[in-house]
């Protein structure tokens, strides 16, 4: 296959941040996406409809001239998060999900949840005004083996949570283990974002002629057993997965340092990646469903109306992008990628 036109694309989990980063990531995404999740973890996070409301304006207000985008917005629970939140963002129109997050797990998640247990007036109030909770799913338990983290998750709380909760759409987001894919697929009311990264490379990566901090993210890449599990899923043509690239912006200094953040940027290629991935296993005539239907059939929303078009191109991903104080390095930095968006929103 020589080029690929399908419908535009969303992305279910993204990461714009706030200020000059967000001027300096928003045009990549929109090149690529109609809409998009935002992830609320901006410090301090986006905890009420208020927040949500003026992240939203600064978004929209950072949009290149001329662009059309639509922001989708999110929650960041906490332990003090209400039900009169849930209430409030359900009717803006403009909420579209909860994010959890185990206090502690990953970038500005200091504000999260410390125990989950307090968080049921809250479900139940998502649950009964159709609000999506969106998981990030890893125990922060320090005596958990970090590799092992996501399936305990679904031992210890998510089990739990499902049966508690049985009407309550949940987003299992980043799934990375084929523990997490077996538990998507038996459970009613519950689906999965997965990345690029994760659908490219495995833990093996990460050490691959030296120490990659550009491959670390959170939930931690996986063995490749896990990775294939993924592909597996994600080119299935089931509905219950689709595309979030949970593209992380750090700036390089902060990534390539003594602790460096988690997070993988893959907004300025992301649909190349996945391209790849799909192409890497014959399943292309499955990325459109994957890319650009099942997340607004999840999220009862309309599917878009306009195309994007893949080519097959090869060109090399530059190796830093601009971003504030320090560049941005992207995925893959400074490799061949054999796909080109070519047309739509370029
Ligand atoms: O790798 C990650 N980066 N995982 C997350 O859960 C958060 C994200 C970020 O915000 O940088
Ligand atoms: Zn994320």
């Amino acid at each position: 296959m020589e080029s690929l036109t399908i419908i535009q694309p969303d992305d279910w989990h993204l990461h714009l941040r706030d200020g000059e980063a967000l001027k300096a990531v928003l045009p990549h995404t929109v090149r690529q996406f109609a809409r998009a999740i935002a992830m609320p973890n901006l410090q301090p996070p986006v905890r009420n409809l208020a927040d949500a409301t003026a992240y939203r304006d600064r978004i929209l207000a950072a949009l290149p001239h001329s662009a059309t985008f639509e922001p989708l917005m999110t929650l960041y629970l906490t332990d003090n998060t209400s039900p009169d939140d849930i209430v409030a963002a359900s009717e803006s129109g403009f909420v579209k999900a909860v994010k959890y997050y185990p206090a502690g797990a990953t970038t500005n998640s200091d504000s999260g949840v410390t125990d989950i247990s307090k968080c049921d007036v809250v479900f139940k109030a998502m649950e009964s005004v159709d609000l999506p909770l969106l998981l990030h799913g890893e125990v922060t338990d320090r005596h958990v083996d970090i590799f092992d983290r996501e399936r305990a998750f679904i031992e210890n709380y998510l089990i739990d949570l499902r049966s508690k909760f049985p009407k309550l759409r949940i987003v299992l987001e980043h799934v990375t283990t084929s523990d997490s894919v077996e538990f998507v697929l038996s459970s009613d009311n519950t689906a999965a974002t997965i990345t690029p990264q994760h659908l490219l490379l495995n833990r093996t990566s990460i050490f691959q002629g030296g120490l990659r901090p550009h491959f670390y993210c959170l939930p931690i890449l996986k063995r490749e057993t896990h990775r294939e599990a993924l592909l597996e899923a994600a080119t299935s043509g089931n509905p219950k997965f689709f595309l979030g690239t949970d593209s992380a912006p750090h700036a390089r200094n902060r990534k390539e340092s003594f602790c460096g953040c988690a997070g993988c940027y893959s907004a300025l290629h992301a649909m190349e990646l996945y391209a790849e991935a799909f192409e890497s296993v014959n399943a292309l005539d499955k990325l459109e469903a994957f890319a650009s239907f099942h997340g607004p059939d999840f999220y009862k929303l309309p599917r878009n109306t306009g195309t994007i078009t893949l080519t097959k191109q090869s060109w090399t991903i530059p190796r830093e992008l601009p971003f504030p104080d320090s560049p941005l390095v992207p995925l893959r930095a400074g490799e061949d990628i054999e796909w080109k968006v070519t047309e739509g929103r370029v």
